[in-house]
């Protein structure tokens, strides 16, 4: 996200700072018996981890200085390059192409030519070719997993989960492309025939995150190219690697040249987002991010009246009544809100506890991340790796001071880890957290569960919904008619009954309020990035006389 943050002009970049919407995995497991100085994790293997350079098993995957435009590999017009370092450890990964708006309108022109023929192929075709850029991920899945971890720092295991769940958004999509439908409509004239069909909208911009640096891709790739569109796809500074990986994946996958293009760009993030969103020949913006960048490319987007896919920050309640199954919430406490070190923008962000079953809830959620093995993501045995950046680590850490200073009480964890690297922070459990905390007010995107006691649903759904993003929302419960109540009550987009996780290809994904609008995967993906064509056919004559 440092990178789409850097889409704001310097004045908007203050206010972004506090709703930005940080970046996905489980909790920190002590991997040795070694204290360090703050924190209560070690990690025998972390300074192996900081000199390592992963191997590939196909290490023409790893495309350094080089950015895919119009089928070729191509550097930046400048030459100029930007570093991208392991957030574990802080060490040199490589470089990639610091692009610049000159070098994206190349890119933006690429796509508008293949635009024009890749339309008129048949969904069946298409399909063919999602379908095999699908296998090539499987196939090259170890590979894929190894460079998301080493740039973004989650687990192995979680980055491998990414690549599968990355992967599906193809299968999916190359599912859905051949059912491309109509409508045809009675008209109110008679004589008159109505139908409509579904166009695909043009050359889409595609600006993505760095905390699923492959699924938030083909999240929106796939539904593009399943319609018939070509992209321009701007990858994160962070973690621009994956996406270039995938990019050699397309080119193997026959894709024609012009229809996937991945650009990169870490200083020039604002430049290269202002060409995407002002240049007419893109009809389509999709944005995932933090709300203040969402707001930003809106208006820039004005300029062209182009459509919008905006997926923002989140802060997301999870409630557990007294009537819920108190381990099964726990359970999805942990999966929910230590998914990815709690990088991901549909993690419970505000954990509220009913009186009956506060304490037994809040020893069990401690018991289960106490057993977290916090490291570098290839080691073994890690389950939660460091977050992304420094500026994610100051927000966790501040959050957890304000807390503490207003009354919370740490129960686990609330420092960071600098025995493991600067990144890192020790999973934490607050209690007797109130409102007037920062974490009820922000996205905390780190791992920290702070628990907040209620007594009513009344009382809960209130204070669920006392914010102005509503992405995803949680709760446990027994009882049928609460389940209807509450979920129906809730401000979000999308809303898990017993369970911590949501998060499939064939579910709509997408906010309400400030966390924005539009659908991913699932059927409404599809329509994002389509234009509905009606058409008339006047003078059909009368009717028949029998
Ligand atoms: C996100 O953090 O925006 C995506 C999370 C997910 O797909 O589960």
């Amino acid at each position: 996200m440092a990178s789409l943050q850097k889409i704001l002009s310097p004045a908007s970049r203050a206010a972004a700072v506090t709703r930005f919407c940080f970046r996905p995995s489980t909790l920190p497991v002590i991997v040795n018996k070694t204290r360090v100085n703050t924190g209560i994790y070690g990690n025998p293997f972390s300074r192996l981890a900081s000199t390592m350079v992963p191997k590939l098993k196909d290490p023409s995957l790893f495309k350094q200085n080089v950015c895919y435009v119009n089928g070729e590999w191509v550097t930046a017009a400048s030459g100029k390059t930007f570093e991208v370092h392991d957030p574990a450890t802080g060490a040199l990964i490589g470089t990639a192409p610091e692009f610049d708006p000159h070098d994206t309108e190349k890119a933006i022109a690429a796509a508008a030519v293949a635009f024009e023929q890749f339309r008129h192929k048949t969904g069946r075709e298409r399909s063919k070719l999602l379908r095999k850029w699908y296998d090539l991920m499987l196939e090259n899945a170890d590979d894929l997993a190894t460079l998301i971890t080493w740039e973004n720092g989650k687990p192995a295991a979680d980055a491998r989960g990414e690549v599968t769940y990355a992967a599906n958004f193809f299968e999916w999509f190359s599912e859905e492309a051949p059912r491309i439908y109509g409508d045809t409509i009675p008209s109110s004239v008679p004589g008159n025939r109505v139908f409509t069909i579904k166009e695909p909208v043009g050359v889409c911009g595609l600006i993505t995150p760095w905390n699923f640096p492959a699924a938030m891709i083909t999240r929106k790739a796939g539904p593009a190219l399943a319609v018939g569109c070509s992209v321009v796809c701007k990858a994160p500074g962070e973690t621009p690697f994956t996406p270039l990986a995938l990019a050699e994946l397309a080119h193997r996958a026959g894709i024609p040249p012009g229809v996937v293009n991945v650009i990169t760009a870490l200083h020039n993030t604002p430049q290269v987002g202002q060409e995407l969103t002002t240049n007419p020949t893109v009809r389509k913006i999709s944005f995932t991010g933090s709300t203040p960048v969402g707001k930003l490319l809106m208006k820039q987007c004005s300029t062209t009246l182009k459509k919008l896919s905006l997926e923002l920050g989140g802060n997301a309640p999870f409630i557990v009544f007294d009537d819920a199954d108190v381990d099964l919430a726990v359970a999805g406490a942990v999966a929910s809100k230590f998914r990815s070190s709690g990088q991901t923008c549909v993690c419970a962000n505000r954990i509220f506890v009913q009186r009956g079953v506060y304490a037994e809830f809040a020893a069990k959620l401690a018991d289960q991340v106490r057993k977290f093995r916090v490291g570098h993501g290839f080691d073994a045995g890690v389950t939660h790796g460091p977050l992304i950046h420094s500026r994610a680590i100051d927000k966790v850490e501040q959050h957890v001071r304000d807390a503490e200073g207003k009354g919370a009480t740490v129960v686990l964890g609330g420092h960071r880890l600098p025995g493991l690297g600067k990144n890192f922070f020790e999973p934490t459990v607050l209690t007797g957290m109130t409102t007037g905390m920062a974490m009820a007010e922000e996205e905390t995107f780190g791992p920290v569960a702070g628990l907040f006691e209620f007594e009513t649903e009344e009382e809960v759904v209130r204070l669920a919904n006392a914010t102005q993003v509503g992405l995803a929302g949680y709760f446990f419960s027994r009882d049928l008619g609460r389940v209807n109540r509450v979920a129906e009550h809730l401000e979000v987009g999308m809303v898990g009954v017993n369970t911590g996780l949501i998060s499939d290809p064939a579910s709509p994904f997408g906010g309400v309020k400030e966390s924005g609008f539009g659908r991913e995967g699932s059927l409404y993906g599809i329509g994002e990035y389509q234009v509905t064509k009606m058409i008339t056919y006047g003078g059909m004559g009368k009717p028949l006389q029998a």
